[in-house]
């Protein structure tokens, strides 16, 4: 829930206004903006001329009545175009192009982990806490991490080249302890392993992810057993989409579940 600041904040401008309140710890970001020197909405925020080919293309995928479908994907690209985090211009100049009214790209940045409404360093390291790492030994991963880098959970190194926060299950449960670094994730860490990632981070050359888009740090493939096996034994058929779906523009709300080939 928002604080009473907040809420006021919001109710008498129609978006969201500085505050007085301290900048928290990444871990515990405030649902409500907190103005900084470098995140004001007076600041500027544009798309490069590369990005709205991008931003075309997104919009494309949705019928003309239903651009804000393309928040998501947007902010994505505004965050990604932005070295890892979302400043408020940026959610702005999201709502700008999708044509709704700012709190509702506000509400859809504070509600999705993935997009960082505060800076965060070049490597943006989410450790999984949750029970199989844990139980896997994330706490010694997470003290080797605080130890090598000289930093707390929540917080970014002084260089500006990391940032640790220690998240929920991230889904690798097979695989455990893990973190996610950016977009990828390395597996099957030990307090060596993780040291070795992270001095290779700061050569500037982190290791390429396997075959299956992750990295097991201890030499499996994926998270195959001991013999190797995977539970698939054919290749999964791929949905049905009709690629013609939008070929007349507009979509009546009532049938928009036919036209996604639901
Ligand atoms: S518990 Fe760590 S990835 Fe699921």
């Amino acid at each position: 829930m928002l604080s009473s600041i907040a809420r006021n904040s919001v109710a008498a401008s129609g978006r969201v206004v500085a505050t007085k309140l301290a900048t928290r710890s990444l871990a515990h970001t405030p649902s409500f903006h907190v103005n900084t020197p470098d995140n004001t909405p007076e600041q500027y925020f544009d798309f490069t001329e590369e990005n709205y080919g991008r931003v075309k293309s997104i919009l494309s995928k949705y019928p003309a009545n239903y651009k804000q479908s393309g928040i998501i994907p947007l902010l994505d690209l505004a965050q990604r175009q932005n070295g890892g985090w979302l400043p408020v211009a940026a959610m702005d100049k999201v709502a700008q192009i999708t044509g709704v009214k700012p709190s509702r790209v506000y509400e859809v940045a504070s509600f999705y982990t993935m997009f960082n409404r505060q800076k965060v360093g070049k490597y943006f390291i989410q450790l999984c806490g949750t029970t199989p790492c844990m139980i896997n030994g994330s706490e010694d991963i997470k003290q080797t991490i605080e130890k090598h880098l000289g930093i707390k959970n929540g917080e970014t190194t002084e260089d500006g080249l990391f940032t640790l926060l220690e998240v929920e299950c991230l889904g690798a449960c097979a695989n455990a302890p893990m973190i996610q670094m950016n977009d990828d994730y390395y597996e099957c860490l030990t307090p060596a392993t993780m040291i070795e990632l992270l001095e290779a981070c700061k050569a500037g050359n982190p290791p390429k992810m396997g075959k299956w888009g992750s990295l097991p740090m201890n030499g499996q493939v994926s998270c195959e057993g001991p013999l190797g096996k995977t539970s698939l034994f054919e290749t999964p058929a791929p949905p049905k989409v009709d690629p013609d779906r939008f070929k007349d523009g507009n979509v009546d709300p009532a049938s928009v579940k036919e036209h996604m080939a639901y």
